[in-house]
C-alpha cells in the first residue's frame, strides 16, 4: 500500500476525522455494504452511529478505533471492539472493516487489518472474531489467517434488496 497513512483515532482527536468516517460508512452502505444498516441510510444517520455508538467505546477506551488517511480524505477504517465480558479478556470484535468505493483493491484494508492486530496484540487481545456477510471480505480474512467456523442462514436484511442473506462467523488466534 503506498500514498495511504493508517491513524488511531482516539477520543481526542475524533472531531477531526467524523465527517470523514461518516462519508465512508454511508457510501458503503449505499453501495451494498451489510454493515449493519439499509437504506435509507443518510449522512445524519452515518454520523449518529460514530457520535452515538463509536464515540463512547473511545472515552471508555474499550474500541479501537483505525482509519487510512489518504490526504485529509478517509479511505477506509475498521474497529477492535474490546468490551466483552470478564471471562474473555483475551478476545475482542473485529467490526465495520470499509473501504470507500473510490480506494478499493488497493491493499487498504489489508493494512488496516495487520494494523488492528498489532493492537490487539498490543491490547492482549489474542482472539479476533467477526462475522461476515461479504465474500471479499472472506477472502481477505482467509488469506490473513483467519478460520471459517461456519455460516448463519439468513441472518440479517440485505441493505439494499429485499432479503436475508447469511452470515459467516470466523475466528483467528493471534
Ligand atoms: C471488503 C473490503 C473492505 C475490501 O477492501 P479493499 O481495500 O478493496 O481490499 P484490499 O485491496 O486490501 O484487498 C484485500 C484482499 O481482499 C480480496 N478482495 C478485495 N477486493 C476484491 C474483489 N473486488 N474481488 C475479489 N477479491 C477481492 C482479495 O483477496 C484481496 O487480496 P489481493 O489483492 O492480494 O488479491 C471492501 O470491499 C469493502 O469495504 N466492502 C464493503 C464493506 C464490507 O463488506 N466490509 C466487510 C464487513 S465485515
Amino acid at each position: 500500500m503506498s500514498g495511504f497513512e493508517i491513524v488511531r483515532i482516539n477520543d481526542g482527536t475524533f472531531d477531526r476525522y467524523v465527517d470523514g468516517l461518516a462519508a465512508v460508512l454511508n457510501a458503503g452502505v449505499l453501495g451494498g455494504a451489510g454493515v449493519s444498516f439499509v437504506l435509507p441510510h443518510t449522512m445524519a444517520d452515518s454520523r449518529r452511529f460514530w457520535l452515538d455508538v463509536v464515540r463512547p467505546g473511545l472515552k471508555a477506551d474499550s474500541r479501537t478505533l483505525l482509519a487510512a488517511m489518504s490526504g485529509d480524505a478517509v479511505a477506509g477504517t475498521v474497529q477492535l471492539d474490546c468490551d466483552t465480558p470478564p471471562n474473555q479478556p483475551h478476545r475482542a470484535e473485529v467490526l465495520k472493516l470499509i473501504v470507500h468505493p473510490s480506494f478499493r483493491r488497493q491493499g487498504i484494508a489489508r493494512a488496516l487489518m495487520l494494523s488492528l492486530e498489532e493492537s490487539a496484540r498490543a491490547r492482549g487481545r489474542t482472539l479476533l472474531t467477526l462475522d461476515t456477510a461479504s465474500e471479499t471480505a472472506k477472502r481477505l480474512y482467509l488469506s490473513l489467517g483467519f478460520r471459517r467456523v461456519g455460516d448463519i442462514p439468513e441472518f440479517a436484511r440485505h441493505p439494499i434488496d429485499d432479503r436475508y442473506d447469511a452470515t459467516t462467523i470466523m475466528y483467528k488466534k493471534l
